[in-house]
């Protein structure tokens, strides 16, 4: 094997490392076997129903980067940008509605009427599939506990008997409830005001989406550490009304595009450490 094809392959492994530090998969799907037609899933003849013609409506939390977040009044991170390279696969435009409760989300997909797709780092649970359906997933994921720096907590075990914050409804909370012996579970609305409790002593740590604590402690919450990963190996996905399956197909069929053209991991690596 010449040098040429030698460092081809240690780019290619490097890629691979970079992803899997990413947490990021950019598997999961396998090539249809008709790859290469699934450009513009043709609209024309597609089947599937939109809140508004020609539009991508997206319901969303927008508190939990780097997924997405709000810069300023703008929707931003690696779901946002994916969703509207998504959408500009399916020909057409992605909108946000304003910034919602999360636990609203899988209600708001399953009543319909309001929003297409449902989008905020959302993982796949049996329950969650009672009553939406999801797309092939977007992203891997673990929990994690965030603390003060000054705590001096180091593992879970320390937790038990401890008041532990998450946003309500999610896997995070779920967690921690289930796991830290006699644990006092605090639940709260928005990210930011789970990170504020910590900070005021109202709780003694956070159960979040690693990604998420990694980020908010690097940029917003500098007192604070992330001490634990905990491999929950959860998946997120894009959230559809079961009345809307052939709205799911085009976009697991603009995500495989997305996927094949390289930019998910152009996506993933600018907003994914
Ligand atoms: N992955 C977790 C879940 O599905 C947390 C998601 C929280 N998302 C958000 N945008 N705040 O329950």
């Amino acid at each position: 094997m010449n040098i040429k094809k030698w460092s081809l392959f240690a780019v290619i492994g490097m890629l691979v490392a970079a992803l899997a530090l990413f947490g990021c998969s950019s598997g999961g799907d396998k090539p249809a076997s008709d790859s290469g037609s699934s450009d513009n899933a043709g609209s024309t003849e597609s089947g599937y129903t939109l809140i508004n013609d020609g539009k991508l409506t997206v319901a969303a939390s927008l508190d939990f980067p780097p997924f997405e977040n709000l810069n300023g009044s703008t929707p931003e991170g690696f779901e946002v940008e994916l969703m509207q390279a998504i959408a500009e696969e399916m020909g057409l435009e992605c909108e946000y509605l304003p910034s919602t409760k999360f636990d609203t989300i899988v209600p708001l997909i399953q009543s319909g009427g309001k929003a297409d797709v449902g989008v905020s780092g959302l993982t796949i649970t049996d329950e969650r599939l009672e009553q939406i359906d999801f797309t092939e997933p977007v992203c891997d994921v673990n929990q994690s506990i965030t603390v003060l720096k000054d705590s001096g907590i180091t593992d879970v075990n320390q937790l038990e008997g401890k008041k532990v914050g998450a946003q309500t409804g999610t896997t995070g909370y779920e967690w921690a409830a289930e796991n830290i012996k006699d644990v006092e579970m605090v639940g709260f609305d928005e990210m930011t005001a789970v990170y504020a409790a910590l900070q005021s002593g109202q709780i003694d740590a956070i159960a979040v989406d690693l990604p998420v604590g990694n980020y908010y402690v690097k940029t917003a919450y500098t007192d604070c550490e992330v001490i634990k990963e905990i491999p929950t190996g959860e998946q997120y996905a894009i959230a559809v009304s079961k009345e809307n399956p052939e709205l799911t197909k085009a976009l697991n069929e603009a995500l495989k595009a997305v996927r094949d053209s390289g930019k998910y991991d152009e996506i993933a690596s600018k907003w994914i450490q």
